[in-house]
């Protein structure tokens, strides 16, 4: 989604705006824009599309000036044109935006009948304007940006710049993230760390209502009611990630071969190697009380609290209620006190997970964050943090946050079912034991299908639809399958519990229709088979992703298998998503797909 970059500095801004734009590419955009002041006047280049015309544009009409905003915009209102771009233009006033003015059409109208002339389709131009009519009407810069924040609705990270002031950048949050960046002599503002680690690792994050005014050598900061607040300044870890594809085409590629190291540092943080047991790490969230658990999330980390919900029932006795972030919010749930939520985010900025977040702790809930950012607002706003140490994610189709968020899961599953009796030290011990073998098993399998995988993909790469079968935990993760395809592919695909082929979508098989099931050889595998013989009888092409067992147990020649080794069944998710994802990354490839940024997706979703 949008991302936002300042400099206040002492240098040409340009050039190192762009670089910090890069650096926010994986949050998905559509167009992109950068503004500076020079000689008394404001500056701008904007262009569709990737930063690369960004860039050849500042060649051919290069922009002078040491201070400047600029911003990837993923499109909400009006195409991803050059004139829907940011910075908008209005009256000496520039600005770039993150987020929805959800009001934005009946001050539209009030400003049009004042005499205001847009330029744009966007929401984000009735900024400007409403902050140059104050102007007009004699507010100086500061209290025109305060009234103005007092008449918008909706969610938004917001910088300006005033032609008149070649000093200073405003900004304000509320929504989307900020943070400020302290350098030598230079300020530098950003929508995350990351974009601002090669300038600085000293940061102070905005709180939703702050606003303020960002100068060379200092910030001053406000609230909604205009008083002066301080934010604490902090070290960010952002800088010690470098952020590269390594040998990699793609970062999506790399993330995948990343896992066996992101699964050994997340389990470190929650395993006792050397006595097999879970750390306690259950913080604020007594497990042993609570009566259920409430868990929220969207795409790719609702799919992992899916699966960790037949987890805390199975190995914590502990019933779950979950739903998709933008649905449980709405859905006005019974909730007790007496119960416990969690929030699974990589980001921990997606606006409809916050949102959850908020009105569990307003009915009482004590709240547990899993996330893979421990300075984002879904972590700072929750009672325990759950930090899954995937490192940075890059790639838009989440892959290691995704095994990384069931690592945490599983181990906060075995620790609740410690803490209500559910699981004896015995069983404790033997379920550590085959957590701690993850990364071994991972490297072993990533090491031995890739061939396979991209022959099947080839094939893959030329179907229209792909259905993708599971039982037990293998439903939600043949949910994940359909979803990876289809992100990075554009391959429709869906992915169903087994047991509800005959319920419809066996209707959809024929010898066109692939059938990818994953079933390993579990206590399902049987019931599985005979779903697969039905998808068989009807010509239905099948991809088998099972174990050695399940191999053995089943030979059909209408069918490719990718044979995985045999695994307990509490790392059997983390390994089967190992080729669901190759072949969504490999297909993708030969589709010929943005990879790693496919069309209309952003990374971190900060609007409803
Ligand atoms: C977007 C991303 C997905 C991600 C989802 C939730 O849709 O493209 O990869 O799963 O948001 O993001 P979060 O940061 O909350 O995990």
């Amino acid at each position: 989604m949008c991302g936002i970059v300042g400099i206040v500095g002492h240098q040409p801004v340009s050039e190192r705006l762009v670089d910090a734009l890069k650096r926010l590419e994986y949050r998905g955009y559509d167009s992109a824009g950068v503004a500076t002041i020079d000689g008394g006047a404001l500056h701008r280049r904007r262009c569709e599309g990737k930063l690369v015309n960004l860039e050849a544009k500042l060649k051919e009409q290069p922009l002078a000036g040491t201070i400047g905003i600029a911003h990837t915009r993923w499109a909400t209102h009006g195409a991803p044109t050059e004139r829907n771009a940011h910075p908008h233009f209005t009256d000496g006033i520039a600005v770039v935006h993150n987020g929805i003015i959800e009001n934005f059409a009946e001050l539209k109208d009030e400003l049009t009948a004042a005499g205001a002339e847009f330029q744009t389709d966007t929401d984000t131009e009735v900024i400007a304007h409403l902050v140059a009519r104050f102007r007009r009407g004699g507010m100086g810069r500061r209290e025109a940006v305060h009234a103005m924040l007092k008449r918008v609705r909706g969610a938004y990270a917001l910088a300006l710049l005033f032609e008149d002031d070649p000093s200073t950048i405003m900004t304000a949050r509320n929504g989307p993230p900020l943070a400020i960046g302290h350098g030598v002599d230079e300020m530098f503002l950003g929508s995350d760390a990351i974009a601002l680690a090669p300038f600085t690792n000293e940061i102070t994050y905005l709180i939703d209502g702050d606003w303020a005014v960002i100068g060379k050598t200092a910030v001053h900061i406000f609230d909604i009611d205009g008083k002066s607040v301080t934010r604490p300044r902090q070290v960010s870890m952002a800088a010690a990630h470098p952020i590269d594809k390594g040998n990699y085409r793609h970062f999506m590629e790399k993330e995948i071969y990343d896992q066996p190291e992101a699964i050994s540092d997340t389990l470190s943080h929650y395993i006792n190697f050397l006595d097999n047991r879970v750390v306690e790490v259950s913080g604020d969230i007594a497990f042993a009380n609570v009566q259920s658990l409430a868990i929220s999330a969207c795409g790719t980390a609702y799919l992992a609290g899916l699966i960790g919900k037949y987890w805390f029932e199975r190995y914590a006795r502990l019933p779950v209620e979950i739903d998709v972030a933008s649905e449980f919010r709405y859905r006005e749930i019974p909730l007790s006190p007496q119960a416990a939520a969690l929030f699974i985010s990589q980001s921990g900025e997606t606006a409809d997970t916050l949102a959850c977040l908020r009105y569990c702790k307003e009915h009482g809930l004590k709240t547990g964050a899993v996330v893979n950012t421990r300075e984002s607002t879904i972590a700072r706003e929750s009672d325990a943090v759950f930090p899954i140490f995937a490192g940075p994610e890059i790639g838009v189709a989440s892959t290691k946050a995704f095994t990384c968020q069931l690592a945490v899961l599983a181990a906060l599953a075995v620790a609740a079912g410690r803490a209500r009796g559910a699981v004896t030290e015995k069983e404790e011990q033997i379920l550590v034991e085959r957590l701690a073998e993850m990364p071994r098993v991972m490297a072993q399998v990533l090491d031995s299908i890739q061939p396979k995988i991209e022959r099947l993909s080839r094939e893959l790469a030329k179907c229209r639809a792909v259905l993708y079968l599971g039982r037990g935990t293998s439903f939600p993760l043949a949910m994940e399958g359909a979803l990876k395809l289809k992100e990075t592919s554009y391959i429709h695909a869906q992915g169903y519990a087994a047991g509800e082929l005959k319920h419809g979508p066996i209707a959809l098989v024929d010898e066109n229709m692939p059938v990818i099931v994953i079933a390993p050889h579990d206590r399902f595998f049987d019931k599985t088979v005979s779903n697969m013989q039905e998808v068989a009888a009807r010509g239905g092409r099948i991809i088998l992703i099972t174990d050695e067992k399940g191999a053995a147990a089943l030979k059909l020649d209408t069918m490719h298998t990718i044979v995985l080794p045999n695994v307990h069944e509490i790392i059997a998710p983390m390994i089967f998503s190992l080729p669901v994802q190759l072949l969504a990354y490999h297909t993708a490839v030969f589709v010929g797909t943005d990879v790693d940024q496919p069309r209309n997706l952003a990374k971190s979703v900060t609007v409803e």
